[in-house]
């Protein structure tokens, strides 16, 4: 099992991945184009060749950022993946020197695990909001914001 950054090569399997849960409901769905575009936030797992696992660090200004599209493939969860990818990027976050990673999710109970707390989505700055924008959901959505001290 290897954790790394992504590369170009491993969007095709991250876009199935994503696209997989995002047809249920539960992510946003992400294009080719967005994930080419982002491939430097994405850190993947890979087991015997294959991506398993992803999640990103998208920075917003200088102490803020999200951690999103989070997913472990179906049938490999409670492994400890998802917790793996969250630790990865927290580590890339401190590094950064990134104070506090967010994120908008419908498994508040994962995160609350990995120490995030519960906010109030009203209390986030706008500029968080150009994904929801575009999601099929807004204004009607009912994701959950947490949020985690790191630096
Ligand atoms: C949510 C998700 C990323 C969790 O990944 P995972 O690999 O199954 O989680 P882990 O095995 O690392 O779990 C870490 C801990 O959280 C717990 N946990 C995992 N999923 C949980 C959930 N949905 N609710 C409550 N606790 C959960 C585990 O039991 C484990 O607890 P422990 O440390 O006490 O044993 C994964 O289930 C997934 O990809 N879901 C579909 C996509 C999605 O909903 N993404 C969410 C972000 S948008």
């Amino acid at each position: 099992m290897i954790i790394r950054k992504a590369i170009l090569p491993d969007v095709e399997e991250m876009y199935e991945l994503v696209n997989y849960y995002a047809s249920k409901g539960q992510m946003l769905p992400r294009s080719r184009s967005a994930l080419y575009e982002n491939i430097r936030d994405f850190v993947v797992i890979e087991t015997d060749g294959q991506i398993i696992g992803l999640g990103a660090l998208h920075v917003y200004w200088n102490d803020l950022a999200e951690l999103r599209t989070l997913a472990v493939k179906n049938g490999m969860e409670r492994q400890g993946f998802g917790k793996q990818i969250v630790e990865f990027i927290s580590k890339e976050a401190k590094e950064l020197k990134v104070q506090k990673i967010f994120t908008l999710t419908y498994q508040p109970d994962f995160f609350k695990k990995l120490g995030f707390s519960v906010i109030d989505k009203a209390s986030m700055p706008q500029k968080i909001w150009t994904d929801c924008i575009n999601c099929p959901k807004f204004p009607n959505c009912n994701e959950i914001c947490l949020e985690v001290n790191i630096n």
